[in-house]
């Protein structure tokens, strides 16, 4: 375990099995389309993609958008870092995210893709911190409801560091304060 770790929450052998689960009830859910568009946040959801679309039985294609939020005068902004390149109007859009926490990022995508003309956006969260929450948000697809501790790992960064531990745990606090 790498020494800036304090606990593992969710080991790769955890998170392999759930993202079998989940792609099989994505599976299910989307059988009657020709094909899924998933959609991941970049850059924490990349690993979590990666596993969960070898779960996913009806065809997809993969695109990412990159949003960054930063704090303005009044409250959070977010910014478009990098936007898709294509049309996804008509298309069946799963977002893909390592995290879900106040419900900010995941809220304001999808509107964004409901607003362009799909025809359907659904979320799929590797991680639900449900106390985070600071707008109404719910993911139809949640792999693990996470501790409201700060996590990395599994595309999860404190400082772009850490995303590439194969496991989810929590950060000691020596290393951030
Ligand atoms: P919202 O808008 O729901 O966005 O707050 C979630 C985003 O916040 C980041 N985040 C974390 N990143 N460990 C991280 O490495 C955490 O514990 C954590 N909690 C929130 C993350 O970038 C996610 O996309
Ligand atoms: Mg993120």
């Amino acid at each position: 375990m790498n020494s800036d770790i304090k606990e593992i929450l969710f080991t790769e052998e955890m998170i392999r099995e759930m993202s079998q689960k989940m792609g099989q009830q994505i599976s299910y859910d989307y059988k009657d389309c020709d094909s899924i568009l998933l959609v991941g946040l970049l850059k924490g959801s990349v690993p979590f993609l990666a596993e969960l679309m070898k779960h996913i039985t009806v065809p997809v294609t993969i695109n990412f958008i990159k949003v960054s939020s930063y704090v303005g005068s009044e409250s959070k902004v977010l910014q478009m870092k990098q936007d898709l390149d294509e049309d996804v109007e008509g298309r069946h859009i799963l977002i893909v995210e390592d995290i879900l926490d106040t419900g900010r990022t995941l809220k304001t995508v999808k509107e964004l893709l409901v607003h362009r003309g799909a025809a359907s956006v659904k979320v799929a969260t590797m991680l639900d911190k449900v106390e985070g929450r600071v707008i109404p948000f719910e993911a139809e697809y949640v792999g693990f409801e996470c501790p409201n501790a700060f996590v990395v790992g599994y595309g999860l960064d404190y400082n772009e560091r850490y995303r590439e531990l194969p496991y989810v745990g929590v950060l000691k606090e020596e290393v951030y304060m």
